[in-house]
């Protein structure tokens, strides 16, 4: 009787959640929020959709809903037009507007909840209503029905208060109308901070008024004025994004000693281009003081964030040890190294921040128990200096793991958190009061490589996953999960103007100087970048940051979603035995076009000087389609592939493993194992 009522309540269980499955449409959120329950039914979106706002509202909450209206518009294709009087469809309501300057510890938080008849987002702040309005443009799907927003109750706010992205604007310029649109895509996955690295070797970005010289000469006159920076400031914040500038010192600094020598280390004089070791400031004169206390009071005015970050990193001490005056520094005052110095410069530097009402911001190597407990450590090298941060009183930020420019995969920045839990080198044996020291972290895009017209594919989808990873609880890492809604994601990203994937069309389209582009994206989509630093490393010469960023490398995505795919294709037809008919033909597809491909692309590579040299990519992949297919012919006929063919096979795979024109076939992997399969014995049927 008893089992009898257990399996009962089983099969009412499974077809309760067959039913639930049924009815409840996936979620293409990302962030994932803190708290979501799906009811069933939907809330349509047709032209007489209307908002009203009740309860106070500042600029800030009408601004934020208009550009909600304008942003489902594009989404949906849909030209609303409400009724006068007619019942909102949207409610948005919160209790107090925004801050004139943003805060840290703002509250973000927010209830979204949709029923079939109305939404409203209820919140503590405007803040807060921003970042729903965000989940529900996220909401909308297209049904058989039409557009419409699924019925589901949100409770939601972020883990983490500080979640940002670094973009460098001195390796390559990038203009204000390319940083609004990456704006956008930080606030619709609820980023809250732009890191300006607005200074750097090779150029100074910002207008001064007081050292005109900065931009004059040490810009190539690529640079924001202050009222475009005010301009853009605001423009951020209406979004809910604070801005957090950087002028890296007392390192990476040669742009600013074209205009001002005086405060270099060495004897000069200094081009951009740089050549030589790398100059850095003089921290042995009190005219450098004099100088930063004009300069960054000028800067504290212009940027309104409380917080202010002075770099601190890479150091290359090379002029110090050259320059007899200052090794006699240090010795008179005592210090042992030039790190005793560097951490004298950055308690010269705090005195000159904190008077400005700013608090101080700094790159690892800047940790010294000589500096107030006020500081703020950004840890790029390892996790490890995050935790001894917090262990020594610091509040501190992630970046290490978080870096774009590494081309890494989605799912490995995913992995990292910045509370991970392993002893070596993370945050596991803080207490809780260490542990609430950690503040978040920052994705960072280097602009090394990267131009204003592909400097978005480097960032986006990419980077909305940093943003989950700093949002989301912590137990949000399903990584099958975490693609699908990134795509679903990467689509609407692109419909606030982010051009990360039309940005990929055009740059083919101009190496080919053909429209038809169809052959070259065959290549194009089963190729990576070389990761971490790489190319940097076996760039031939000095780089030249003026010369054009238009070669495949440039164009293709730092992760193949086609390789991945076929990867895990291949895969689960391998682990299966080999068995799976349908899972075979959609492999033979793939290998099939690929194989077919180069007869397509070889005229085209041969006639354009840009892809000349994807020549040998090209056939490489089709040679990896003719070996995938021959192994599958080989396990069709139920055949042990003969030793001879596979030493053949595993020669076209170690050519096709090799770099070509600074990029890897990321389909080696997968055909390998097709090979290895058709030469076992296991998946004999
Ligand atoms: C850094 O990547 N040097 C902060």
């Amino acid at each position: 009787m008893k089992t009898l009522q257990v399996m009962t309540g089983l099969i009412l269980f499974f077809l309760a959640s067959f039913v639930v499955a049924q009815s409840q449409p996936q979620l293409n959120l990302m962030p994932m929020p803190a708290s979501v329950q799906q009811g069933t039914g939907q809330l349509a979106i047709n032209q007489s959709f209307a908002i009203v706002v009740t309860g106070g509202h500042d600029a800030a909450l009408d601004g934020a809903v208009q550009r909600f209206v304008d942003q489902l518009s594009r989404q949906t294709g849909i030209p609303f037009r409400p009724k006068p009087g007619a019942a909102p469809a949207l409610q948005v309501h919160a209790d107090q507007g925004l801050q004139p300057v943003q805060k840290l510890d703002e509250d973000e938080s927010y209830e979204l909840t949709v029923a079939d008849s109305g939404a409203k987002i209820t919140a503590p702040t405007t803040l807060g209503v921003l970042r729903g309005l965000q989940t529900f443009l996220q909401l909308v799907q297209i049904t058989p029905t039409g557009f419409a927003a699924p019925v589901v109750t949100i409770k939601d706010q972020p883990r983490f208060p500080w979640r940002g992205m670094l973009i460098d604007v001195s390796r390559h310029f990038i203009p204000i109308d390319v940083l609004k649109r990456n704006i956008d895509g930080m606030a619709a996955v609820k980023m809250n901070v732009l890191h300006w690295h607005l200074s750097d070797d090779q150029g100074f970005r910002v207008e001064s008024k007081k050292f005109p010289k900065l931009t004059e000469m040490g810009s190539d006159n690529m640079f924001y004025t202050q009222d475009q920076i005010r301009e853009f400031i605001a423009y951020a914040h209406e979004r809910g994004i604070r801005v957090l500038p950087e002028f890296d010192m007392p390192g990476h600094s040669r742009s600013w000693f074209l205009g001002y020598p005086e405060l270099s280390s060495g004897a000069g004089p200094y081009t951009l281009e740089g050549g030589g070791i790398d100059p850095i400031m003089d921290p042995t004169r009190e005219s450098t003081y004099k100088f930063l206390e004009k300069f960054i009071a000028e800067m504290a005015k212009l940027f309104p964030d409380p917080y202010f970050h002075i770099g601190g990193d890479e150091v290359d001490g090379k002029q110090w040890d050259a320059n007899p005056k200052i090794q006699e520094f240090i010795k008179a005052h005592g210090m042992k190294n030039n790190q005793d110095l560097q951490a004298y410069f950055n308690q010269r530097l705090e005195k000159i921040v904190a008077k400005n009402h700013k608090t101080m911001v700094g790159w690892d190597e800047i940790l010294h128990p000589d500096l107030p407990k006020t500081v703020i450590v950004q840890s790029w090298r390892g996790q490890a200096s995050l935790a001894a941060a917090a262990k020594q009183g610091y509040r501190g930020l992630l970046s290490y793991g978080y870096y774009l420019d590494l081309m890494w995969p989605a799912a490995r920045h995913y992995a990292v958190d910045p509370m991970s839990m392993t002893t070596t080198d993370g945050a596991a044996d803080l207490t809780p009061q260490e542990r609430s020291l950690i503040l978040g972290g920052e994705s960072c895009q280097w602009a090394e490589w990267v131009t204003p017209e592909n400097i978005d594919s480097h960032i986006w989808p990419r980077n909305a996953v940093i943003a989950e990873r700093l949002w989301s609880p912590q137990e949000v890492k399903d990584v099958a999960s975490m693609y699908r809604r990134m795509n679903a994601v990467s689509y609407q990203l692109e419909s606030l103007g982010l051009t990360h994937n039309s940005a990929r069309a055009h740059m083919l389209q101009r190496m080919a100087g053909n429209s038809d582009i169809s052959a070259l994206r065959v290549l194009a989509d089963v190729v990576e970048p070389v990761k971490e630093y790489n190319r940097w490393d076996d760039a031939k010469g000095p780089i030249d940051f003026h010369s054009p960023l238009t070669r495949m490398i440039d164009a293709v995505s730092p992760e193949s979603d086609t390789a991945r795919r076929f990867s895990e294709l291949v895969q689960s037809f391998v682990q299966g035995g080999c068995k799976d008919r349908a899972a075979e033909e959609q492999i033979r597809s793939y290998l099939t076009t690929w194989r077919d491909n180069d007869a397509k692309l070889h005229p085209l590579l041969e006639q354009s000087s840009i892809l000349q040299e994807d020549v040998p990519l090209s056939q490489n992949l089709s040679a990896l389609g003719e070996a995938g297919l021959e192994a599958l012919d080989y396990i069709d006929r139920g055949q042990t592939a003969p030793d001879s063919w596979k030493t053949q096979q595993m020669a076209v795979i170690d050519q096709a493993k090799t770099r070509q024109a600074d990029m890897f076939l990321m389909v080696t992997a997968p055909v390998q194992q097709l090979v290895e399969a058709s030469a076992g014995q296991a998946q004999h049927n």
